[in-house]
């Protein structure tokens, strides 16, 4: 038999080629060629793609004829905010992939998770980073109970395979992806390649069998999944484990999801017993000072599908540089330019020669447009020095010629700040219709009459 040959791909484009070089020819990447096996996937029909008749046709069905059932048996993690962020358990045959930066719990959640699986199903934790022993050694100290928790330390992805085709789990872990490595390639555990091939092979069994697969990845420094994007294209989930240094909470957020709400977001404390769900998110957000400080606002954002109430907070400082700083932690650096020009062009706010800096508290990333109207509220706040109204909160986008634009879910929004005890909102007069919360609502059309207000 001839010997399969290899291809080489591009892993910014995907392009393939026979041969490899420094640049890749389709998108003129440098040193992005990786070795990928050959998969002939062009000559699988037996005259290749022009023979339309010869093959034998597949059955087409109904989606009706499907049923639902099997979507709706969702496996329980044992952990409320994980399940939520899955979009309520894990789904039979379904591949999660888990990213965060080293030491930030992935292990440690996946074993506790484990261990309520194991009640249910048979699993397998799979580690190519540990011995048996240290990961004993954590499920005592988290007081679960190991003789339930069936372990393997292995990293050849052919022998992880035979393995799990014998013991059938329904419940299956690797930790990690970037660890395994396939017989079928040269390349070293770790390359782009053997990541994406390994992956590709447990996605395959995963939907042969109908095992949960959580593959834990390795977090670059820049912050994305070690590996081709393309990995994030093949599983069905993709979630990132993240944190504010030095804090114990850890968040959880679903980037990709397709059995449930893209962006949702789970609460978790990292305690001496491993993690712990955290139910009531919004109240750790705050940072609780009885005294209102200048530059500080309160904002209703919506991660997922659930209301969370964060707060930011804003220094203005005269500048000695000729070009003042801008520094935005928690929100998008643009977006603050934005607000900064529109500030200036309709309310008449000059924060030209002025360093700014905005903080959103408890690490959190707001990618919505409703956090808008507080950051502007915070920025007017720190820099005439006066602290808003304790019991304030507001939410609303701001567009380029000054107005206020409605935000979605307003009155979901509104309700949550009513139930932590906030009792006053500024928002856009949109976001005014049929509302029946319980505080002092107030609409705006425009950022300048807002601004005038408080
Ligand atoms: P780990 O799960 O090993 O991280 P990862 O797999 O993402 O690299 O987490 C290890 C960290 O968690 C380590 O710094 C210690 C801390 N930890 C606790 O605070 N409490 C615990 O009960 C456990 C098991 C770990
Ligand atoms: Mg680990």
């Amino acid at each position: 038999m001839a010997k399969a040959k290899a291809t080489y791909t591009c892993r910014e484009c995907g392009a393939s080629f026979p041969k490899w070089t420094g640049q890749c020819p389709e998108c003129n990447a440098w040193n992005s060629l990786e070795e990928a096996p050959a998969t002939g996937a062009g000559s699988k029909g037996p005259k290749g793609r022009g023979n339309w008749t010869g093959t034998a046709s597949a059955r087409v069905v109904s989606l009706a004829e499907v049923g639902a059932e099997d979507s709706v048996r969702r496996l329980s993690s044992g952990l409320s905010e994980l399940d939520r962020v899955l979009g309520g358990g894990m789904v039979p045959g379904s591949v999660v992939l888990l990213g965060g930066d080293p030491g930030i719990g992935k292990s440690t959640l996946l074993l506790q998770v484990q261990d309520a699986m194991a009640q249910a199903c048979t699993s397998l934790y799979v580690t190519g980073e540990e011995s048996a022993a240290q990961v004993a050694m954590r499920a005592r100290r988290l007081g679960l109970q190991p003789e339930r928790l069936d372990c393997l330390t292995e990293t050849s992805l052919e022998v992880i395979l035979a393995t799990a085709a014998e013991r059938r789990p329904a419940f299956m872990v690797l930790d990690s992806i970037q660890t395994l490595w396939t017989e079928a390639l040269q390349s070293a555990p770790g390359a782009v390649a053997q990541v994406r091939e390994c992956a590709a092979r447990l996605v395959q069994f995963a939907k042969q069998t109908g095992c949960a697969v959580v593959l834990v990845g390795h977090v670059t420094k820049e912050g994305a999944l070690a590996g081709p994007r393309v990995l994030e294209h093949m599983v069905d989930a993709v979630l990132y484990f993240e944190s504010d240094s030095g804090s114990r909470y850890r968040l959880i957020r679903a980037v990709k999801n397709r059995f449930g709400a893209a962006n949702e977001l789970g609460v978790f404390a990292m305690t001496d017993r491993g993690l712990k769900a955290v139910g009531n998110p919004s109240a750790i957000f705050l940072s609780g000072a009885s005294e209102p400080a200048p530059g500080s606002c309160v904002l209703v954002t919506r991660e997922g599908t659930r209301p969370l109430m964060v707060e930011v907070q804003a220094l203005v400082a005269p500048s000695s540089l000729s070009n003042p700083r801008r520094v935005a932690v928690g929100i998008d650096p643009n977006r603050l330019a934005l607000l900064l020009a529109v500030m200036n062009r309709h309310a008449g706010i000059q924060i030209g020669d002025q360093d700014v800096f905005i903080n959103v508290a408890g690490g959190i990333r707001i990618t919505e447009t409703a956090s808008d109207l507080a950051i502007a509220l915070a920025l007017k706040s720190s820099l005439r020095e006066k602290p808003l109204p304790s019991g304030l909160v507001a939410f609303g986008e701001i567009g380029l010629a000054g107005e206020l634009r409605p935000v979605y879910n307003g009155e979901e929004r509104l309700r949550e700040a009513a139930g932590q005890g906030f009792d006053q909102a500024l928002v856009p007069e949109g976001n005014l219709k049929g509302v029946k919360a319980r505080m002092t609502v107030r609409g705006f059309r425009t950022l300048a009459e807002a601004l005038a207000a408080i």
